[in-house]
């Protein structure tokens, strides 16, 4: 088969690493890529929103299937593009993605649906939003309404930095992605992200794992896109688990399909363990980064078949998945700065070493400058993952591997993993 594969984060280069060892696999070419990635097939240029140039890769390349990564391919309609263009893809229509690119979408979504979530109010007014504040209580959840790159939501632990926070969504920091808010109830209990694939009739749970959005050690600072993940998490009992699948990811795919828009791709359903149950914290329209990282690490069975069977209609063809019975964790190193004002170009040594069988470096936001040393590009730069007989043994490989590798300026987070290990 030849696959093109969309994106060029940490998350991409886990897929790209998994694809490569399918024997299915005759060739993958990837876009844009990175220098991990580059080491693992050829890569081009082309941006992840320049559908077109996607479709024509595609074609040019005769792509048997295309794996949409990224949040921003899908809101920019490169399935829907593939779709007319007859070329089967992994990733859900721009309408489906609105359950992403969308919160007040989805929050009303949950309401049209009766999905478990929490209260939420929709405002494109300063002073409406600021007085709705009445209506919850601290901490204040506030969310630009679009995509913001991980970075559009401030949890606000008093009404002033609420009421900061909604000034700099409608005042334009995130562009048109926060011309409306939505502020949420804020559920208490412990967070989770859990996968489920549809073929646009038929579903599938497809893993689970914890990540942390604080950027500092003890859940403090500002929200990320996530600092480290690990898997297998305790929370996840195979209770919990058939509940979030029954309670959100099925009722989920039944509605969107019931709205005109069946679903082909992953549903990343993150959710708070309430209790009370399950109840929706947001849906993504992706794999989950860094815990794509840690689900490719555990994933024995050949990923392909799986991201094929959406795209075709035939997941119900495929048993469930194979987990190894290894822990893994993931470290994310980034770089000065993250998440506001991110430092590019500073100069990473050690990430290129030998590790060992068990320890695999991604690489999410780097670049070769014209001489070959590899530098600092984005806010999330590397994502060091190590798989362990347990947990305590994979946390210790992924942190004798950063302590390996030296990013000037740099921070990751020590406590990757304490939820489970502290209790
Ligand atoms: N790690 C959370 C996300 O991918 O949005």
């Amino acid at each position: 088969m030849n696959i093109l594969l969309v994106g060029s984060g940490g998350r991409e280069h886990a897929l790209a690493w998994k694809i490569t060892q399918s024997p299915r696999l005759s060739r993958l070419v990837m876009a844009p890529g990175n220098p991990g990635m580059a080491a693992l097939g050829e890569t081009r240029p082309v941006k992840v929103t320049d559908v077109p140039a996607l479709v024509s890769l595609a074609r040019e390349i005769q792509a048997d299937l295309v794996v949409i990564g990224p949040e921003s391919a899908v809101e920019a309609g490169l399935a829907d593009a593939l779709a007319a263009a007859g070329v089967p893809c992994f990733g859900p229509s721009r309408a489906a993605g609105q359950l992403e690119s969308s919160k007040a979408f989805t929050k009303a979504f949950c309401a049209r649906h009766g999905l478990p979530t929490g209260a939420y109010v929709v405002s494109d007014q300063a002073a409406e939003a600021k007085a709705a504040l009445d209506q919850f209580q601290p901490p204040y959840v506030i969310k630009a309404d679009g995509l913001a790159a991980g970075k559009g939501v401030v949890i606000a632990p008093t009404r002033g930095e609420a009421e900061a926070a909604i000034d700099d969504a409608l005042g334009g920091r995130f562009g048109a992605a926060g011309a409306r808010v939505v502020i949420e109830e804020f559920l208490d209990g412990e967070i989770g992200s859990l996968f489920a694939l549809c073929d646009g009739t038929h579903a599938m749970v497809f893993g689970h794992a914890q990540d942390h959005k604080r950027a500092y050690d003890g859940e403090q600072g500002p929200n990320t896109g996530g600092m480290g993940t690990y898997a297998p998490a305790p929370l996840f009992t195979d209770d919990l688990v058939e509940r979030v699948r029954k309670e959100l990811a099925e009722p989920a795919f039944a509605a969107i399909a019931a709205e005109g828009f069946p679903y082909r791709g992953v549903l990343f359903v993150e959710f708070m363990a309430t209790a009370e149950g399950p109840k929706l914290v947001e849906f993504n329209v992706r794999f989950g980064d860094p815990e794509c990282q840690v689900l490719m690490l555990r994933l024995e069975s050949d990923l392909v078949p799986y991201l094929m069977a959406c795209a075709t209609g035939e997941l119900n063809r495929l048993a469930p998945p194979v987990w190894r019975d290894q822990a893994a964790v993931c470290v994310v190193m980034a770089a000065e700065g993250y998440p506001d004002a991110p430092v590019a170009g500073a100069s990473i040594t050690g990430a290129d070493g030998d590790f060992g069988r068990e320890v695999e470096v991604f690489h999410a936001g780097t670049r070769r400058d014209e001489t070959g040393v590899l530098q600092a590009a984005g806010g999330r730069v590397l994502n060091v993952c190590a798989l362990g007989s347990d947990l305590v043994q994979a946390r210790a490989r992924a942190y004798e591997a950063v302590s390996r590798i030296d990013l000037p300026g740099g921070f990751h987070r020590t406590d990757i993993g304490w939820r489970a290990l502290d209790r």
